[in-house]
């Protein structure tokens, strides 16, 4: 019986990846992913608003917002450091100062991509913190990007000026059930 069982259990192993390569044939080297960095500008008052004041911690400054600060944007994301190369998406959400130090925020956000012969967006949530990179979970996504896992790395690199910068490091993976339509 013991046999039996093993036998049918190595059919199956034996019968999966055969199928499931017939069916997704261009994808047959293993799981799909993706890996690239874009550059996110934001400019104060331009493409992110203070929206609700903070109430307790350090004052607003290049690095800090008061504890409770609620902060909107809506950013472009280009191909490299400087804010006149190639948009290729855009980042939009929300982030909440959460750290009493004034260094942290709770951000929720969309980045809508076009990228590499993808078109669609990924869903992020995540502790960002002013100074350090941060690793944002993704929690989902649209169009060619549906059911993406994965993370993206936010470090900042500039932050001197009306429009700081950040490199935002993507790595995304689909999981077998979820490779986009070709
Ligand atoms: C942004 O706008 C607010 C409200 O009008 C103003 O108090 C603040 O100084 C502006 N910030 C910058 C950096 O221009
Ligand atoms: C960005 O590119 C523009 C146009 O090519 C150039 O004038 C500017 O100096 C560049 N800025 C930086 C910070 O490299």
């Amino acid at each position: 019986m013991a046999s039996l069982m093993h036998f049918f259990t190595t059919l199956l192993f034996v019968l999966i990846p055969l199928v499931a390569t017939t069916h997704h044939h261009h994808h047959h080297h293993g799981l799909k992913s993706l890996h690239f960095a874009l550059y996110q500008h934001e400019t104060i008052n331009k493409t992110g608003y203070f929206v609700v004041h903070g109430v307790a911690g350090p004052p607003v400054s290049q690095t800090t917002t008061p504890f409770g600060t609620l902060f909107v944007f809506q950013d472009p994301l280009t191909l490299k450091p400087n804010y006149t190369s190639k948009l290729v998406g855009t980042a939009e959400g929300t982030s909440i100062t959460s750290g009493l130090d004034g260094l942290q925020s709770l951000t929720i956000g969309k980045v809508s991509l076009n990228v590499k012969k993808h078109k669609g967006s990924i869903s992020i949530v995540g502790v960002t913190n002013n100074i350090k990179p941060s690793n944002h979970p993704v929690v989902g996504g649209t169009g060619d990007f549906l059911f993406v896992q994965g993370y993206v790395t936010s470090s900042p690199v500039n932050l001197v000026g009306l429009t700081v910068t950040y490199k935002i490091e993507f790595h995304l993976y689909w999981p077998p059930y979820a490779y986009p339509k070709q």
